[in-house]
């Protein structure tokens, strides 16, 4: 089999890059290790920057979130036993965020390459990169006990953290960069309404919490934990009971609990590799970077990488150009960097660390006093929270 653009991975990255590339005409195949099902089952987070929706329009995949997306202008830091509004909208001159599940956007995206009869190949196994670094690029995998090859003119991964496109690059050739954060995120799904309109980041001396959402009638909330704990550990009403303690007396009583659907424990690191071009192989999304959740920037990270390499691959083929495709790494990694610095300082700014102490929670209420008062210090934060220019 022979494609113009070879995508490894069917996560939100992929399957936008394909669709973006399809509407211009340029083929693409996408080869995913799981199966359909299992990458549908993900729960990831779920707050879009307006850039992020923008594509996700040009793509032609943004009719469902138009319509059952929540537009959000504003979010609440809490601390000190309030709630304080950082109004992003007026901070940005009327930019705001939308609340749309990721397993929704590659729900959607998934039945867009559907409709338009565009090939994923699901259950590939043992996917291998070849001569990626000459001019004939090339995988193969295995599916029902027979190897295949796939010939292309380039290929994106697009393949996640634990993919195989990061690690065929030569160690030498990469230069990789990690800050490991000492607890984990206990996330709970329950159809519940939410404790509050906007989301609410909660500093607290028993450590961080988080209130979102999915829809009016459907919360998403999150207690910071120690690392290594388990989720078993976790029975509903503990879980209840320290998200309520950690918030504003106000904002817990309005907590409605209810049985969870979904519960998981993620660690929370920070991690770049550098460069994200290595002859016609491009490493896009998380296959090139982690943020912690704080910030909900992933998902976004993943939709600017994929706008750079579209452009770059839509001036290859209509204009014979390389400039796009030269650019893609320096641009990416550009705005890469300050996304990893925006979550970084969000989570060092709301969890408690093992060595924070009192001192350093005095020190952590006085730097978000200082935020919230400060129209410097909030217009800051509003402007990454709703995406840096590209
Ligand atoms: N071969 C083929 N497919 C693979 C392989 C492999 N060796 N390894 C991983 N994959 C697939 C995974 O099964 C997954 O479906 O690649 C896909 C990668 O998807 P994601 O991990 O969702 O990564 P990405 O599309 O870059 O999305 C970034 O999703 O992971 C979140 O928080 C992250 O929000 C961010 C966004
Ligand atoms: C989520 O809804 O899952 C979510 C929202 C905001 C974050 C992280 C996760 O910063």
């Amino acid at each position: 089999m022979r494609t113009q653009i070879l995508i490894i991975g069917s996560g939100p990255s992929g399957l936008l890059l394909g669709q973006l590339l399809g509407t211009i005409g340029i083929e693409t195949v996408i080869l995913e290790r799981a199966s359909r099902e299992h990458v549908l089952g993900r729960v990831r987070a779920g707050v879009l920057e307006q850039g992020t929706v923008e594509l996700l329009e040009e793509a032609g995949a943004a009719a469902r979130l138009r319509a059952e997306g929540l537009p959000h202008s504003g979010i609440s830091l809490a601390f000190d036993g309030r709630l304080h509004r950082i109004d992003i909208e007026a901070l940005t001159s009327g930019r705001h965020v939308t609340v749309y599940g990721q397993t929704e956007v590659t729900h959607d995206l998934m039945d867009k390459r559907d409709a338009a009869g565009l090939t994923t190949i699901y259950k590939a196994a043992n996917v291998t990169l070849h001569d990626f670094d000459g001019k004939a690029p090339f995988a193969t995998y295995d599916k029902d006990g027979v190897t295949h090859r796939i010939d292309c003119d380039f290929i994106a991964g697009c393949d996640g953290y634990h993919g195989v496109s990061r690690k065929s690059v030569p160690d030498r050739a990469l230069k990789t960069f990690e800050r490991h954060y000492p607890f984990g995120w206990l996330g709970v799904l329950a159809e519940v309404p939410p404790a509050d309109h906007e989301l609410v980041y909660a500093n607290h001396e028993r450590g961080f919490a988080l209130c979102s959402m999915r829809s009016t009638h459907r919360s998403r909330y999150y207690v910071q934990c120690p690392e290594g704990d388990r989720v078993e550990a976790w029975s509903d009403d503990r879980f209840w009971d320290e998200l309520r303690r950690r918030l504003p007396e106000q904002t817990a009583a309005s907590v409605v609990t209810g049985p969870s659907f979904e519960k998981s424990i993620a660690p929370l690191r920070s991690f770049v590799a550098e460069p994200m071009r290595f002859g016609r192989l491009f490493l896009v999304g998380d296959a090139a970077h982690i943020v912690p959740p704080t910030g909900a920037k992933g998902l976004n990270l993943a939709a600017s990488d994929v706008r750079y390499l579209f452009a770059g691959l839509r001036d290859f083929y209509r204009d014979k150009s390389m400039a796009g495709i030269d650019a893609y790494s320096g641009k990416a990694l550009a705005r890469v960097w300050k996304a990893v610095r925006f979550s970084w300082w969000m989570t060092t700014m709301l969890h408690r660390f093992p060595d924070t102490g009192d001192f350093g929670q005095r020190i952590q209420e006085a730097e978000l006093d200082y935020l919230v008062h400060s129209r410097a210090a909030s217009t800051a934060l509003a402007e990454n929270y709703v995406g840096l220019p590209y």
